[in-house]
């Protein structure tokens, strides 16, 4: 593992009196990362997260996130750390300043430089309005923001956030991955946990996969689509499909198979490459009309299905 990593998961496995729900699990991320932590209902992520932060003690293996192992020594570790955890339980009675100015002073700041930063969290977060308004009151995607500035209001370098967008709406969801890229742009390191595998193809640069508490996978986006992709496929319609058509296609070099459904073609490629230009090329030789033509580029879903096949 590199000398870089933030964060540092060394053969971790938990169990909850018979059951492994870890199982020698490893991960590592470096500075600026935005790293996604997928994986099905069960499959060990909430788990993952709360070892890693010395919520529960790991059976085997290690953590240390900048350094510092969180099991042995919590008080250090959280200096650098923020955490949101999943369906937060937050203290209903006190309003969201008074919350975040309560965790502002257990990390020290002093009382200009907390109202400073309580300002500045609640209009990040989109709480401007509701800062002086009891949390008791607030919507379940509000208490999932408040929970974001509070995970945030000891600017940490490093933030782990268990399935953070759950509970928002649209807006709030766009917001909230904006401002995920913008702290790893400014050099924090992003951990988040997530079922959302659009959510982790658009703002993560890296991706980990556990399956019944197993790691699958782990690496870049790029490399998961690119592990997990078996082909290539071309999709192609056309005004009339003739039997020539289909043989000229099959004889090209890069095609692998075609297979023909009424007026559809599926051109199996060789090699995963982007080749309608040179199938429809032959198509317009064979004077084909083409109604549409698209490359199936494999999607994080595709890879994601396929790599928990793979894992079990
Ligand atoms: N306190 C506990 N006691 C016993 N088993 C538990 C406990 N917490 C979790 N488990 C089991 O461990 C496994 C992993 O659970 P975990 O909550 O880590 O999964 P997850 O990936 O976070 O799932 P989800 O996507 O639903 O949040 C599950 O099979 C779960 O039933
Ligand atoms: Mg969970």
């Amino acid at each position: 593992m590199s000398s870089q990593s933030v964060i540092t998961v060394s053969n971790l496995t938990k169990f909850y009196g018979d059951f492994k729900a870890l199982d020698s699990v490893s991960l590592a991320v470096e500075k600026g990362w935005v790293y996604g932590y997928l994986g099905p209902n069960g499959a060990g992520k909430t788990t993952t997260i709360r070892t890693m932060l010395g919520l529960l003690k790991p059976d085997q293996g290690e953590v240390q996130i900048t350094g510092i192992n969180p099991t042995k020594d919590p008080v250090q570790a959280l200096q650098s750390l923020g955490y949101a955890p999943e369906l937060p339980t937050l203290q209903t009675f006190f309003t969201g300043e008074q919350l975040l100015d309560f965790m502002g002073k257990i990390f020290g700041l002093a009382t200009q430089a907390r109202k400073e930063r309580i300002k500045q969290l609640l209009d990040l977060v989109g709480l401007k309005e509701w800062g002086d308004k009891r949390i008791g009151n607030y919507s379940k995607g509000m208490v999932q923001r408040l929970s974001i500035a509070l995970a945030l209001i000891n600017d940490p370098v490093v933030l782990i956030m268990d399935e953070p967008t759950i509970g928002m709406d649209p807006e709030a969801t766009a917001h909230f991955r904006n401002l995920f890229t913008t702290l790893s742009k400014q050099g924090k390191t992003v951990f988040i946990s997530s079922h959302l595998l659009d959510e982790v193809q658009r703002i993560c640069t890296h991706v980990g996969m556990i399956n019944k508490g197993r790691m699958v996978f782990d690496g870049r986006i790029a490399q998961v689509l690119e592990t997990f992709t078996q082909q290539w496929v071309i999709e192609a319609e056309l005004e009339e499909v003739t039997k020539t058509m289909v043989s000229s296609l099959k004889k090209l070099d890069c095609v692998e198979d075609v297979k023909v459904d009424g007026n559809k073609l599926r051109i199996e490629l060789k090699e995963k490459k982007d080749l309608r230009g040179e199938i429809s090329s032959e198509i317009f030789k064979r004077k084909g009309v083409l109604l549409s033509l698209n490359l199936h580029k494999i999607t994080l879903e595709d890879a994601y299905l396929r790599a928990l096949k793979g894992g079990q």
